[in-house]
């Protein structure tokens, strides 16, 4: 994969006719590839994987084993996308594993950043062997490496990893349609395909997913908590029109409380702290400006509707000195 290089001749795909014809030319070699073997693919719902999903049901149709594995720290409404775009709209060879007890479970009382990411991405590999292992006749794996993920690992920037490595002893031919486009082209081809576009155009989400922004050992509770603040603050800045403008965006809830009150009590609340950022890269970040009254409402929505949160804070720290996320 090390030696695979973008020729310079190739057309940046930028309007629906040249993802039109990049579509047809993969189609073909997929199939002339794959023959009638079945394909593995992992199904996160970020923009690479669902592009690759849905190039492949075109090409192979039900030889195509989407599995998505929904390790209980998704952000709201995410694994039933997948399930209504791939499942229902698609009618994709889909299986839809719910292992959140498993993760969450694993988590329990584990604080430290990078043990939780390590407990995330080693369990995320043991359910999808186990599930690859229960399959039969499987001889591909489709992956959604892109450009960059090549051009990164190279660089020695990035060990590239897209699965995280199965165990030893499954050997998988890999199909990587996508992996001479950069991301712009990728979510042209992902329109073209007929993917809904808040699919291929969302925000970027760390595998990890909500595991980076519930602070400290992960409370069932408080990851609750999050999602829902979460997905109040998506759905202003979609209304508001700034989910086009904001490169990132997404709430994080420490581990500790604070005295609140709340209908004449005192209520004993967390924290949720807004993060909006942009970037070109995620190597630096700026501070989006966001307007005051949309941060009033944002937090007089979340401190009424969100159980166990009492108070909303704005992170305004750039990239460096602050990472994106806050782990
Ligand atoms: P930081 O926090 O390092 O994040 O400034 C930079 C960007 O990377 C995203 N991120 C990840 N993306 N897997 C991913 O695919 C990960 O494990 C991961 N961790 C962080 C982060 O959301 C931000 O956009």
């Amino acid at each position: 994969m090390a030696d695979v290089v973008r020729p310079e001749t190739m057309e940046r795909i930028v309007t629906k006719e040249l993802a039109d014809a990049f579509i047809t030319e993969q189609v073909k070699a997929i199939q002339e590839q794959v023959g009638n073997k079945k394909v593995l693919l992992a199904l996160s719902g970020g923009v690479d994987s669902s592009v690759v999903a849905a190039l492949l049901i075109k090409a192979i149709g039900k030889q195509l084993v989407c599995v998505h594995v929904n390790h209980g720290l998704m952000r709201k409404g995410e694994s039933e996308q997948v399930i209504e775009v791939f499942g229902k709209q698609l009618d994709a060879n889909l299986i839809y594993i719910d292992a959140t007890d498993r993760f969450l479970d694993k988590l329990q009382g584990v604080a430290d950043p990078e043990r939780k990411r390590k407990i995330i991405g080693g369990e995320f590999i043991e359910v999808f062997a186990e599930e690859a292992e229960k399959l039969e006749g499987v001889e591909f794996l489709a992956q959604g490496t892109i450009y960059p993920d090549i051009l990164e690992s190279k660089d020695g920037v990035k060990a590239h990893h897209n699965v995280g490595g199965l165990p030893n002893g499954m050997t998988f031919q890999l199909v990587e349609p996508v992996m001479l486009l950069y991301k712009d082209e990728v979510r042209v081809v992902g329109e073209a395909l007929g993917l809904p576009h808040e699919m291929v155009y969302r925000q970027p989400f760390p595998g990890p997913g909500l595991g980076v922004r519930c602070l400290g050992a992960i409370t069932r509770d408080r990851l609750h908590a999050l999602r829902e603040a979460d997905a109040i603050l998506r759905e202003e800045f979609d209304k508001n029109g700034l989910a086009g403008k904001v490169w990132q965006y997404f709430v994080a809830v420490p581990d500790f409380k604070s005295v609140g009150v709340r209908d004449g009590k005192r209520y004993e609340g967390w924290p949720a702290i807004i993060r909006a950022v942009n970037t070109t890269d995620a190597m630096t970040a700026t501070i989006e400006e966001i307007p005051y009254a949309l941060l009033h409402h944002i937090t007089n929505r979340i401190t009424h509707e969100v159980e166990g949160i009492n108070r909303v804070v704005m992170d305004l720290t750039p990239k460096p000195i602050g990472t994106i996320e806050w782990e």
